[in-house]
């Protein structure tokens, strides 16, 4: 099995971004190769990057460092999923990311990423740069869904496109064989 770690960078009051990451996750779990992890950065509650040392020291001071740390260590691989904020991703994936360095060292991840017409795609463009530094390994696809409001159903789920289906699915086959290739490496 894979364990497989969803980091849910979307926090605000009303996000789509819940629904969103709920077929994210039931998708991974439904799958059969993953042990699944979800991180909902609106529950989690990191602050602002409050480490006083630089992160690649490892000699976390906080709690809330700590266990975060354990997590992240604990995870095969990735996927991030964040909105679009005035061209680029919404901060907190960002303080996410920031708090750690080795933890996501030479492991995959996926991005889902989502906004209006553009779907996210200057938002994911902007993170790719950012995974790069910490030795994040992309994969080829990344789900990018224009205005997600309008597949909600009458309960409140996110009902994905065929489209988004298959790239998700394709996502997750990444995920498992970069995780098996890149593991000599870790
Ligand atoms: C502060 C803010 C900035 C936004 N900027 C963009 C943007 O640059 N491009 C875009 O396509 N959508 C933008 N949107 C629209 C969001 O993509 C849309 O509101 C989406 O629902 C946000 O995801 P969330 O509900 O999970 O927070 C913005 C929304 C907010 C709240």
């Amino acid at each position: 099995m894979t364990n497989l770690l969803i980091v849910n960078g979307s926090i605000r009051e009303g996000r789509i971004g819940a629904p969103i990451g709920e077929w994210v996750k039931q998708t991974a779990e439904a799958d059969g190769r993953f042990t699944v992890d979800y991180a909902d950065l609106a529950e989690l509650k990191l602050p602002l990057m409050d480490e006083p040392n630089h992160p690649r020291l490892k000699k976390y001071t906080h709690e809330h460092t700590i266990a975060w740390s354990e997590r992240v260590a604990a995870a095969d691989g990735f996927i991030f999923l964040f909105p679009e904020y005035n061209y680029s991703y919404a901060a907190p994936i960002k303080n996410a990311v920031d708090y750690l360095h080795n933890e996501w060292n030479r492991k995959p991840v996926g991005f889902v990423n989502w906004g209006g017409n553009s779907g996210g795609t200057r938002a994911q463009v902007a993170f790719r740069v950012v995974v790069t530094a910490l030795g994040l390994v992309l994969t080829k696809g990344n789900v990018e869904i224009n205005f997600p409001q309008r597949q909600l159903n009458d309960g409140g789920e996110f009902e994905p496109n065929e489209q988004q289906r298959l790239v998700l699915t394709a996502q997750l086959n990444e995920i498992v064989k970069l995780s098996e290739a890149l593991a000599p490496l870790r």
